[in-house]
């Protein structure tokens, strides 16, 4: 159950299946960067009433980490604890495959995204300055703030 108490579930995508782009590219706009990194990653989605509210990609880095490379839910349903649902189950499934550490990088400008992955456990670690300037063709701007550094959070999964 999520915080709107209905019923969800938890699914990994077969590789035979599309991958939801609908969703992935709300996180990423880089289709050419989110087809780079799927090809290695499991994704996951998160199902209600048989349809698909919201996707988490996860990219084994190391033996011992793996890193969150997209997390998005349907806009309608923001808000609702669709993010901190996908982000539990993706940590649990993280501990399953016995990872030790997990990180995530997100925008200076995503403020939801910083707010909710600190929420779930996440420390900065590491800024990535200049990131997005460096690596997207347009400006890309949140709430009228202009993403320009990549912040790495980390979470320690053996506590
Ligand atoms: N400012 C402050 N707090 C916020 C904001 C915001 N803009 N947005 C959400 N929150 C808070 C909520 O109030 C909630 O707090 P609470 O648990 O204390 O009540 C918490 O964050 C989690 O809210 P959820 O409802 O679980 O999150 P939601 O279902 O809205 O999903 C997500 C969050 C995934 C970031 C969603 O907004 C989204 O898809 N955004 C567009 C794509 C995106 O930016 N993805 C992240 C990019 S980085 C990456 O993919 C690695």
């Amino acid at each position: 159950m999520n915080r709107n108490g209905r019923n969800m579930k938890f699914e990994k995508l077969s590789k035979k299946e599309s991958f939801p782009y609908e969703f992935l590219l709300l996180a990423d706009p880089s289709k050419e960067l989110v087809d780079k990194y799927l090809k290695q990653s499991d994704v996951f989605v998160a199902i209600q009433n048989g349809e698909t509210v919201g996707v988490v990609v996860l990219f084994p880095i190391t033996m011992v980490e793996a890193e969150i490379k997209n997390i998005a839910v349907k806009p309608a349903l923001e808000g609702q604890g669709i993010g901190s649902y996908l982000i539990k189950n993706v940590i649990k499934t993280a501990k399953q495959r016995k990872y030790q550490k997990l990180s995530i990088g997100t925008a200076n400008s995503s403020i939801g995204p910083l707010y909710l992955y600190q929420k779930h456990g996440f420390e900065i670690t590491d800024i990535i300055k200049w990131f997005f300037i460096n690596n997207y063709p347009e400006p890309i701007y949140e709430d009228g703030l202009q993403a320009k550094h990549m912040i790495i959070l980390t979470k320690d999964l053996t506590k």
